[in-house]
């Protein structure tokens, strides 16, 4: 590598940074190994949004530049989450500022997107960089955070395998062939030291000996949620995630059609609607309505949501009795939105329809599916009370040949006809 190569202007530019991060009290107990497991989780989640984030406007953006660099297989993403699913049963608060400043730097990436490409590749280098110092650490990050023989939990630390070098070089030789002007290289560099510097801030926040106030964020239930509040009470937010994933089993619907992130927004709608609870049932309608719009336009039918304001009525109203009064506000929300539904299309019709549409396929699809009528039934109820395209979002996944077979799709088809013209009648 040549002296003036971009690769070695940044390695010498960001060294300062990189030695101070290496620094902190959080990698001191790391190499120490009394990192406590609470603070290793929280740093997983802090990454796992700078990832959503970063990952995302890398492969959505349109410069030649990021194209020439960025390739699916340096995602790290989806190995967050993995590792971050071995430690689903721990219930842990976050550190506020931590979250608030990876929060603030996760609007940075956002704002990079479109024009600031060359900061998107400053702030890569930074990622990409750290899976070489990760090799070091493999060894201690076993003994501490996998006591199992595969790489659970810590998957993200031993990426790319016996690799790391071989992915290193290619990256540094495409880095290297970008070319730039001075100016350019210049704004790699300060972004790159811009990403070290603030990920000495959210570190920092981690550090246990030190007074911080701690709360349960939505980060922990979805990385790509945003910033909404959830319960902080430990007993209602475990009832919302144990009924999010009672919804999920349930309807394999939202697991079949949206994946990983279908099981994330479901559990972090549910702790936000958990949180509803607390204001007037004015608020909570008002909300809810804004919900089921925003859900009912992306393919999920408001029966969903209305079975789940439901378990979660039940599940909560038995964990905590005294605050029925308070838990059955999401009752009478989910009645005002039940009534409209079979005002068009009643139970006992979508059941009918539903017997028939069983009979016309194999079981063996019948069972993949169980809740397809019911959902294309109230997706068009949705449709017919005014929510312009709930039924088309369905549908576009429903009659999807690449998923269903002819058979099915024909029976769907019939089914979807019955179901209109029942429809139209009421009108
Ligand atoms: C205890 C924690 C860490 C240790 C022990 C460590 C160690 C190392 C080592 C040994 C290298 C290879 C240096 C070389 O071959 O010249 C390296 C490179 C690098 N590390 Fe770290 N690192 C740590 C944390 C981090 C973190 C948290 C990040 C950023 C998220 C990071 C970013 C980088 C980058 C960008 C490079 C590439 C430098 C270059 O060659 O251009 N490191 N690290």
């Amino acid at each position: 590598m040549s002296d003036n190569s971009l690769m070695s202007i940044l390695k010498a530019r960001t060294k300062a940074d990189h030695d101070r991060l290496e620094s902190l009290v959080f990698f001191k107990e790391l190499i120490r190994r009394s990192l406590p497991l609470d603070s290793y989780i929280r740093y997983l989640r802090l990454l796992s949004i700078i990832h959503w984030s970063l990952e995302k406007e890398l492969s959505l953006c349109a410069d030649e530049r990021v194209k020439k660099i960025w390739h699916p297989k340096r995602a790290r993403y989806n190995l967050l989450i993995n590792d971050l699913d071995y430690y689903s049963d721990y219930l842990i608060k976050d550190v506020l500022d931590a979250v608030n400043l990876t929060q603030d730097f996760c609007s940075l990436i956002r704002r990079h997107s479109s024009k600031g490409a060359l900061y998107l590749l400053g702030y890569f280098y930074v990622f990409e960089g750290s899976t070489r110092g990760s090799v070091k650490l493999r060894e201690i990050l076993k003994e501490n955070f996998n006591k199992g023989k595969d790489f659970s939990g810590i998957s993200y630390f031993v990426n790319y395998g016996d690799k790391v070098n071989e992915y290193w070089d290619e990256f540094v030789e495409q880095m290297n062939a970008l070319k730039l002007d001075e100016g350019e290289t210049e704004k790699v560099c300060l972004s790159a030291i811009d990403c070290f510097q603030r990920l000495y801030q959210i570190i920092e926040c981690l550090d246990g000996n030190k007074e911080r106030k701690h709360l349960y964020t939505v980060i922990a239930l979805n990385p790509m949620a945003g910033n909404h509040p959830v319960p902080q009470d430990e007993k209602e937010l475990k009832v919302s995630i144990d009924v999010a994933y009672k919804c999920l089993k349930d309807f394999p619907y939202l697991m079949m059609r949206y994946g990983t992130s279908g099981r994330h927004f479901t559990l972090s709608d549910s702790a936000w609607l958990t949180y509803l609870t607390e204001f007037s049932q004015e608020i909570i309608n008002t909300q809810v309505n804004w919900l089921l719009n925003v859900l009912t336009t992306r393919g999920v039918p408001s029966i969903l949501l209305e079975i789940h304001l439901d378990y979660l009525f039940q599940e909560l109203t038995r964990e905590k009795p005294e605050k029925r009064e308070d838990y059955n506000k999401l009752n009478i929300t989910r009645d005002l939105i039940q009534n409209q539904r079979v005002a068009i299309l009643n139970d006992e019709t979508v059941k009918t329809i539903q017997q028939e549409f069983k009979e016309k396929i194999t079981s063996q699809e019948g069972d993949k599916l169980p809740e397809a009528i019911p959902l294309l039934a109230s997706a068009m109820c949705d449709e017919f009370r005014g929510i312009e395209g709930a039924l088309s979002s369905l549908k576009s996944w429903l009659y999807d040949a690449k998923i269903f077979s002819q058979d099915w799709i024909k029976a769907i088809l019939e089914a979807e006809q019955k179901l209109k013209q029942i429809a139209l009648s009421k009108k």
